[in-house]
């Protein structure tokens, strides 16, 4: 399928951590089901009213805590592709959670920011956070009160390491999808980019078909604990034959 010294970028969504106890988006279930975007989830949300966005991010940063969420088996086979594949793992995740580093991944490319970090609207500066954030915490870099929020990426708002992302896509020899459901950009536009370089193959790994799916080379369905370490397991088999 790929040669061994070819690179591969996965990029992940929601659903590789699902079968971790984290809820998706826009499954039946999802957050935007029970949340309006606009309440929680843009630069205007959170100049109109902090409290209530503080307290959804607090709600999720707890939730990591109380139910023990702990990386699956996706995010365990990903650490071990990017081990053990000659030709270098790039993972892309739209996620905010801490799973694919917990599991062990490195080369790590958080496009939408991490919700265990907090930013200062006033100066910038980021720090590791793990409680809770409000409008009373004092920024450790200009001391000011209130500007501190999620370091996470907004609607409205430029996504993080687009130029890393563009250099990896261009280089692959291969791009996978995991667990995202192909709505936000410029995130499901990555297929599409590879496509027009033309060299690559492309794969989607996802409970069902996205929004993009019939723009892969390939694709199979299921649950990311099933799907993705047998893929894995597929791919490491060939460079163990060809060694
Ligand atoms: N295994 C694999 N895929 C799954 C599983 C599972 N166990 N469970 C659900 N999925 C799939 C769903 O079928 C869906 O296609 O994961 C996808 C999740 O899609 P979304 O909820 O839209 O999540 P995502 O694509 O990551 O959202 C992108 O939207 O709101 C923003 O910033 C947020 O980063 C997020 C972005």
């Amino acid at each position: 399928m790929i040669n061994p010294d070819q690179s591969i970028v996965i990029l992940t969504g929601a659903g590789i951590s699902k079968e971790s106890g984290l809820s998706t988006f826009r499954d039946a279930d999802g957050i935007w089901s029970q949340v309006r975007i606009e309440d929680v989830a843009t630069p205007e949300a959170f100049a109109r009213d902090p409290d209530r966005v503080h307290g959804f991010y607090n709600m999720r940063r707890r939730l990591m805590v109380e139910k023990q969420v702990e990386p699956n088996a996706a995010h365990e086979a990903l650490a071990r592709l990017e081990q053990h594949w000659p030709g270098g793992v790039t993972i892309v995740t739209q996620n905010v959670d801490d799973l694919h580093e917990r599991a062990g991944t490195v080369n790590l490319l958080h496009m939408h920011g991490r919700h265990r970090e907090v930013r200062c609207n006033a100066c910038d500066h980021t720090t590791p956070w793990q409680g809770d954030l409000s409008t009373q915490h004092i920024c450790d870099g200009c001391g000011e009160a209130g500007g501190l929020r999620p370091n996470v990426v907004w609607f409205g708002e430029m996504p993080l390491y687009l130029d890393q992302i563009q250099t990896a896509l261009v280089d692959c020899g291969l791009f996978v999808s995991i667990g995202t459901s192909g709505n936000v950009y410029p995130a499901a536009g990555f297929v599409n980019t590879v496509r027009k370089i033309g060299r690559a193959r492309t794969l989607e790994l996802n409970l069902e078909p996205s929004e993009g799916a019939t723009l892969f080379t390939d694709a199979r369905y299921g649950p990311a604990t099933e799907l993705v370490p047998a893929w894995v397991d597929q791919l490491l088999a060939g460079v163990e034959t060809s060694e």
